[in-house]
């Protein structure tokens, strides 16, 4: 039941032109009515009048559904087989199954269509370890967002849902506040998180989706142009103390939030997950609360 990681996100939205240029601007490719990272992995956008999608569990704008990759048919069989037995599961056309979570959150499962494709990694220059030799170091013009590395999702019975992901599906816990957060990883993932799990009070529903980019210099690359073509910063960029990632949190009309994300940690089965506290400091280790601006010209605050 070797889940690999996120394959697919549909958001249903009251304006799919809009929709379509924040996630153009964002990086993303149009392709056969979807929208790609360069693995692969999709973002479906379709019309909130679309009866066919399970319900939101946010108010207005939201991601309708998450669709996870699995290396093979048989994985997908035995995932249907153990959820069958006490909810309804669908089948489309394509071979997807279709069900709820615990919760109620549409999920989905579907032989993986993300070819993993690695990238020349960024050299950087240390005090006697040179890694970029007579070569400037890069410059990004926008992001091209590799992997869809995580969705987060409020959940007022934490447990029961974390639950449903371990017991159910063999998620595993890379870390957590406990009774309040868990960052879960798919069995067949290397990333810190393809989920996390965030208790916030009552409220449930879709809080945000990451990708990650190659490194830090696309991150600022990004997040700049996103905010050249108008959208408007979430939080960041900031570094994240859990997954040790640097990230750009933007505002998505979609719904939720849409984040940048680059160098996390990569995990096994060696991996010690630890408990934390909850707190500003272990959520960003620094962080920007308005964005970052282009540069032009010496600020020094004095007029
Ligand atoms: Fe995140």
């Amino acid at each position: 039941m070797a889940i690999s990681g996120l394959d697919k996100v549909v958001y249903a939205v009251d304006d799919t032109d809009m929709a379509a240029r924040f996630w153009t601007d964002f990086g993303l490719a149009p392709a056969k009515g979807v929208l790609t990272t360069v693995e692969g992995a999709e973002i479906e956008i379709r019309p909130d009048s679309d009866a066919s999608l399970p319900k939101g569990l946010a108010e207005g704008n939201t991601a309708r559904e998450f669709i996870w990759g699995a290396e093979s048919q048989a994985d997908i069989d035995a995932i249907r087989a153990g959820l069958e037995c006490d909810r309804e599961v669908t089948v489309d056309n394509d071979g997807t199954i279709h069900t709820l979570d615990a919760l109620g959150y549409g999920v989905g499962f579907r032989v993986t269509r993300r070819k993993e494709i690695a990238v020349e990694p960024t050299g950087f220059n240390a005090p006697g370890n040179a890694g970029r030799i007579n070569e400037r170091g890069k410059v990004y013009e926008k992001a091209t967002p590799h992997r869809m590395s995580h969705i987060v999702l409020l959940a007022p019975d934490i447990e029961k849902l974390k639950n449903f992901y371990v017991d159910r599906l063999g998620f595993k816990v890379t870390d957590m506040y406990p009774g309040r957060g868990y960052f879960l990883r798919a069995p067949g993932s290397h990333e810190h998180h393809n989920l996390f799990l965030l208790k916030g009070g009552d409220n449930i529903g879709f809080h945000h989706i990451a990708f990650e980019l190659r490194d830090i210099h696309e991150v600022f690359g990004g997040g700049l142009h996103m905010t050249d073509k108008g959208w408007e910063t979430h939080l960041g960029p900031g570094r994240h103390p859990l997954s040790s990632c640097y990230f750009w949190y933007f505002k998505n009309p979609c719904g939720g939030a849409a984040e940048y994300d680059s160098d996390s940690d990569y995990i096994t089965d060696g991996w010690e997950p630890a408990e934390w506290e909850s707190s500003p400091e272990s959520f960003a280790e620094w962080a920007y609360a308005e964005g970052a601006a282009r540069y032009s010209g010496i600020q020094t605050g004095k007029t």
